[in-house]
């Protein structure tokens, strides 16, 4: 699939798909990485889902995206650790993780203030509620997908709901290795996210957001995923610095 092919020309990313809102096409362009765009273009259904998300929530379209970015960057550092449906079904879960939020008030999503107990158990849906909507469309990106909280010290769903529907667990019951990618990745995106829309929970710095993700996750290869994250975090900044320091000497 396309993640394995990294396209050097960025004029090739500006897609424009017949029927499809084109500033839709603009902002996946701007906001995506080649490999996770090549993933976008060849999937409908993941461009239809983006595009839902997008018409409901911007700052979860824009989220999505950069947990796409990210994924893909991973998926390329870890190679051949990941097999050809482990990489496909990652990458997909990325761009969808959240696809649940669609059926929550978005004044909720962005609520700057502390979130009341009622509120707070409509976000605690939306990991349900995207495995409800990818199901048919693909089990096992929807058993990836509705474990993506399950890390937090205040669960959700619950274990049990999970369990019902998930991939298998590793030997020591911690959630499938892909689950848990992706788990990093979503905490990894959230803590460092500058519009982060909650006043309580304000952006944190690179080195805060390692040392959180370094204690909840624990095994191996959740190590060498954090440890791929932060080289991404400081290839993106100089790739800005290098940038504005060209913008500035035009
Ligand atoms: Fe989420
Ligand atoms: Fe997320």
């Amino acid at each position: 699939m396309g993640i394995e092919s990294m396209s050097q020309n960025k004029e090739q990313t500006a897609v424009h798909y017949p029927g499809e809102n084109y500033e839709f096409s603009l902002s996946l362009a701007e906001n995506c990485s080649d490999n996770a765009l090549d993933v976008i273009r060849e999937k409908k259904f993941i461009r239809e889902r983006l595009l839902d998300i997008k018409n409901h929530d911007e700052k979860t379209f824009l989220h999505s995206l950069e947990v796409g970015n990210m994924t893909a960057f991973l998926i390329n550092r870890l190679g051949d650790k990941l097999s050809k449906e482990e990489r496909e079904i990652l990458i997909s879960s990325a761009l969808l993780h959240d696809y649940g939020k669609t059926s929550i008030d978005p004044e909720i999503l962005n609520k700057k203030e502390e979130l009341t107990p009622e509120e707070l158990t409509e976000i605690e849906k939306h990991p349900t509620e995207t495995f409800y909507a990818l199901r048919e469309w693909n089990i096992e990106v929807a058993k990836v997908s509705v474990a993506h909280h399950e890390h937090q010290d205040h669960t959700y769903p619950r274990k049990e709901f999970t369990d019902d529907v998930m991939r298998e667990r590793t030997p020591s019951k911690e959630v499938d290795k892909l689950s848990r990618i992706l788990a990093i990745v979503d905490s990894f995106q959230a803590m460092l996210d500058p519009t982060r829309p909650s006043s309580i929970r304000s952006p944190k710095t690179i080195d805060e957001t390692i040392d959180e993700l370094n204690k909840k996750f624990i095994l191996k290869e959740d190590k060498e995923t954090i440890f791929l994250l932060e080289k991404y975090y400081y290839e993106k900044l100089d790739n800005e610095e290098k940038k504005n320091s060209k913008e500035q000497i035009h």
